[in-house]
């Protein structure tokens, strides 16, 4: 994973770097550097932790120069300390990289053999001294850096940048995103158009296999080949600049507050006058005799929950797979398959590998946050799911906006398949239609939740009990959960608690049951009788039915509004944030940063 820059530009730059490298946090916060050439000398400042300690350290020990590389990281090989941190350097050489290199065992073996010495556990290292290893065989920069690139194998973004060369860094991109960005005399290169965008509103996006060489005066591209190419640029724009809190203490509280704005905005764009409507006729279901989910955490929950809409509203039959397995289990896919990939960032390395796996034997759609990701770009139709930029690393509005574009696909593939009525096809579009007013309402348990939140809090383990369209929803509650609150958490079909985990509860074991009074009501409230039964403490979330009939002795009972029992996961995703949310708080953790995580995995 990580974030990485590079700026050849006209003032100095440690600066620049350091705030491209905050867009970039996102993509990790383990640790943070920056590398310089200033007057033909290349140094570097590396920090462990947030990019404040980076900040704190260039207080202290500045960095001058025009020329620069920075990047944050998620660590993969070697613990996130100082000494691993990028830039890496060998010599001449500084290298900040994006990614994995598979085949960094060997070339270790055989650059020691060679006489060099790696002082990391890093595989980036292992590049920055393959270059230097050329370099000192006669090549030049350029010549060294390529001929390095030629040996790696695995996914990477790197830019390089040389001692004594004020006006290069050269670029690479396989597997992991980069972009070029085009100033007047300065030149940027960056993990993303967002990290650019206060530098620049000219980007291009490099190509699997490209290279580049850049100055200030522009970049030279070579395809995997090495044939010089010209690859078209995009205007970009800075919506995101001036992105605020707006009052809340943190991002994710504010993501949450927002969603019954956003999920208006899809409802409004695919739903215009209240006619559903997707783009041409890409996303005809009448062909098709199957659908494949594909995507990881929280947008597989989303397709988890969409399997329920769509097999029970369009009786098509639907499979979901995490992305990371999808692909080495070579599913067979076929003409009549629609394979649709869901990702907020749309740049997960799982999910992209698995929709180029999927490319050229089926359909392919995807339902994305970022329109100018990777998946996007690559998907034969893209969905926009218009939920504004996600700062906090755990999903909130990306999540209920993902759930609310495959809730108005699951009424086309119902219409389309002719499986309801009008008038329930009427229905169905009217509740969905419902839902951005019933979240605002639902919005109003955040303080219930908060007093709960510090008897949470000091418990080790929590379940999370749903059935039906609910259990996906147990199983993202749970996510949220252990992400923010670090307290093991783990969701279950209520009917399966019986034949296993059951074994846990006592009364140090909070249960959270996820019930509005719909069809399976009375099941899952039988389930939640054994765990009181035995001794364990229950936290009901209904509606007023459910609460009337079933909330005598529990812990706490949440009341929620009235929904359409189809759609209320949509709206019960709101107490499994909150409750998230209020935990995490009440322990004291970074919630918008949660250790160890990172907004946007672009490793496999
Ligand atoms: C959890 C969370 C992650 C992401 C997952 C996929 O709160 O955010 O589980 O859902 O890493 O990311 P995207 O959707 O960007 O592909």
């Amino acid at each position: 994973m990580c974030g990485i820059v590079g700026v050849l530009g006209n003032h100095e730059v440690a600066p620049i770097l350091v705030e491209a490298l905050k867009r970039l946090e996102y993509r990790g916060y383990d640790s943070a550097g920056i590398a310089t050439v200033n007057d033909g000398h290349l140094d570097r400042r590396r920090a462990v932790g947030k990019l404040i300690n980076l900040s704190d350290k260039l207080v202290h020990e500045p960095l001058r120069g025009k020329s620069g590389i920075g990047h944050t990281r998620w660590a993969t090989h070697g613990a996130p300390n100082e000494g691993n941190a990028h830039p890496h350097k060998a010599g001449p050489v500084a290298v900040v990289h994006n990614g994995i290199i598979e085949n960094f065992g060997r070339l270790r073996d055989e650059l020691q053999a060679a006489g060099f010495t790696p002082e990391t556990q890093t595989d980036t290292e292992t590049v920055a001294l393959m270059a230097q290893m050329f370099m000192d065989g006669g090549m030049k920069p350029v010549e060294a850096a390529f001929a390095a690139i030629d040996r790696l194998e695995g996914a990477f973004a790197l830019a390089f940048l040389f001692d004594g060369e004020q006006d290069l860094i050269v670029a690479a991109r396989k597997g992991s995103p980069l972009a070029i960005g085009w100033g007047d005399g300065e030149m940027f290169v960056g993990s993303d158009a967002f990290a650019l965008a206060p530098m620049t509103d000219r980007v291009t996006y490099l190509e699997e296999g490209d290279r580049a060489v850049v100055t200030r005066k522009g970049a030279d591209i070579f395809d995997a080949r090495g044939h010089l190419v010209s690859r078209a640029s995009v205007r970009i724009e800075d919506n995101d600049g001036q992105v605020e809190k707006g009052g809340h203490k943190h991002w994710m509280s504010k993501e949450i507050a927002e969603q019954p704005s956003v999920l208006a905005d899809v409802l409004a764009h695919y739903l215009p006058g209240g006619q559903l409507t997707f783009p041409g006729d890409a996303l005809d279901f009448t062909g098709i005799d199957r659908v494949v989910m594909v995507a990881c955490g929280t947008g597989f929950y989303s397709c988890f929950v969409a399997k329920y809409w769509l097999e029970t509203l369009a009786r098509i039959p639907v499979e979901v797979d995490v992305a990371s397995e999808f692909r080495y289990r070579e599913p067979p896919l076929s003409e009549r398959t629609l394979a649709i990939f869901v990702s907020q960032s749309g740049e997960t390395a799982d999910t992209l590998a698995a929709m180029r796996f999927a490319a050229g034997k089926c359909r392919i759609a995807s339902v994305v946050n970022v329109a100018q990701s990777t998946i996007a770009r690559e998907s034969d139709l893209a969905l926009p799911i218009l939920a504004g930029r996600e700062i906090s690393v755990a999903s909130t509005k990306a999540f209920t906006c993902q759930l609310m574009v495959l809730a108005l696909m699951a009424i086309k593939a119902a219409s389309d398949r002719g499986t309801l009525t009008q008038d329930a096809l009427k229905g169905r579009i009217a509740a969905l239609s419902s839902l951005p007013a019933l979240v605002s309402q639902a919005l109003a348990v955040g303080p219930q939740i908060n007093d709960l939140a510090q008897e949470l809090s000091e418990a080790h383990d929590i379940l999370f009990l749903g059935r039906g369209a609910m259990y996906p929803l147990a199983l993202e509650g749970a996510l949220k959960l252990k992400e923010l609150s670090y307290i093991h958490a783990e969701g279950y079909a209520s009917g399966e608690l019986k034949h296993g985990p059951i074994a846990l509860i006592d009364s140090h074991v909070p249960v959270i049951v996820m019930a509005p009074s719909d069809a399976l009501f009375d099941k899952t409230i039988s389930n939640m009788q054994e765990v009181m039964a035995r001794g364990g403490k229950v936290l009901l979330v209904t509606d007023a039915a459910g609460a009337e009939m079933a909330g005598h002795g529990c812990w706490g009972v949440i009341r929620m509004p009235e929904a359409d029992p189809m759609f209320a996961p949509v709206l019960y995703a709101i107490p499994a944030q909150q409750i998230a949310y209020h935990t995490a708080i009440a322990k004291g953790t970074d919630v918008d940063q949660p250790r160890n995580l990172a907004k946007s995995v672009t490793v496999e």
